[in-house]
């Protein structure tokens, strides 16, 4: 029986932090046993941040290290970036077409970006989830995995699915969402009400998979926690519960039997043991990483060869 298509994502707006490796890579690296998997970088959808050419061109390269680093299989995956299959900027004129003013107000990603970035809001930011519609849409996608915040898109992208095969002919298939039971979104470090996120301007609220050892251990240390120093998972001490949800997420350990772990230890041995663990998980991403960053003849060749799968 063929396996089904899925299709995932990430921006190179900047550095992929820890949040984007519990929340995406490293799901995405065990569902490439079950799926015939898309994973791409997208580029474009990074233009509407307006970062600049030199840093996407270089974040792009480094992203598509990353994945690699991280497991993804090139060989027998596609992996590329999103600008060099040029029908998702074409088809995503095509769904525009079919898209309402209102359905694409409604969404609350504009809405929350348009308030931060008030006074500079581009027109991409708004048609944003028609593009992500055509990345999905071109594949013939069965299946999105998807955190809270994409859900919205994903549904507006099954509504325009449906009703371009209503109008026009039956050709795309209505993409299902993947919903990780057991992902956590993981929240910045220097304020847990807020999502950890690569483009924050406070270098202390995110861990970058590429940070250095003593980086983490100085970013862990600095993550703020609650006035008392009990180890507890607790919606009202959000600063300790992301830091358990980070643990039970890198160890598969349970909430509870972390907490029983560290009674009456405090929050020093905590962080201790918790800057030690994801040291010890992105180390040999870090040794991988090195090694082909330093072949960039090779990684471009690597990429040229999932655009032209992704084209096909
Ligand atoms: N903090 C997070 N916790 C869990 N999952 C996360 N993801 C991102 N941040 C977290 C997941 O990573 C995938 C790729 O996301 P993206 O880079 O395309 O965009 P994003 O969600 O907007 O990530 P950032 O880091 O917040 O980017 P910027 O700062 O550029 O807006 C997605 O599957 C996402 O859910």
């Amino acid at each position: 029986m063929s396996q089904k298509n899925l299709f995932s994502g990430a921006q190179p707006t900047g550095h992929m932090t820890l949040g984007n490796y519990i929340g995406a890579l490293s799901n995405w690296h065990k569902l490439q046993a079950e799926y015939n998997c898309l994973f791409c970088i997208v580029d474009l959808h990074a233009l509407t941040s307006g970062i600049s050419r030199d840093t996407l061109i270089e974040n792009t390269l480094n992203s598509f290290a990353l994945f690699i680093a991280c497991g993804l299989d090139h060989n027998k995956h596609t992996i590329f970036a999103q600008s060099a299959v040029s029908a998702h900027a074409e088809l995503t004129w095509i769904l525009q077409t079919i898209s309402s003013m209102g359905e694409l107000q409604r969404m609350t990603q504009f809405k929350d970006k348009s308030q931060r970035y008030a006074g500079q809001i581009n027109l991409g930011l708004f048609t944003y989830p028609t593009l992500m519609a055509a990345d999905i849409l071109l594949y013939q996608t069965n299946c999105v995995p998807v955190g809270d915040d994409q859900k919205q898109h994903l549904e507006l992208t099954r509504d325009i699915a449906e009703r371009f095969n209503k109008k026009y002919n039956n050709i795309f298939t209505v993409p299902e969402p993947y919903i990780n039971q057991h992902a956590s979104r993981i929240m910045s470090l220097q304020d847990p009400t807020k999502k950890m996120s690569k483009s924050d301007l406070n270098q202390y609220s995110c861990i970058n998979v590429l940070d250095s050892e003593k980086t983490i251990l100085k970013k862990i240390k600095k993550a703020v926690t609650d006035s008392d120093s009990l180890v507890k998972h607790d919606t009202t001490r959000p600063g300790i519960t992301n830091l358990i949800n980070i643990y039970s997420a890198l160890t598969a350990k349970n909430i509870g039997s972390i907490e029983n772990e560290y009674m009456n230890q405090g929050y020093g041995k905590f962080k201790a043991d918790l800057a030690e663990i994801i040291i010890c998980k992105f180390k040999p991403i870090h040794e991988e990483y090195n090694k082909l960053i330093q072949d960039k003849e090779t990684l471009l060749q690597l990429m040229q060869k999932g655009a032209a799968k992704a084209n096909e």
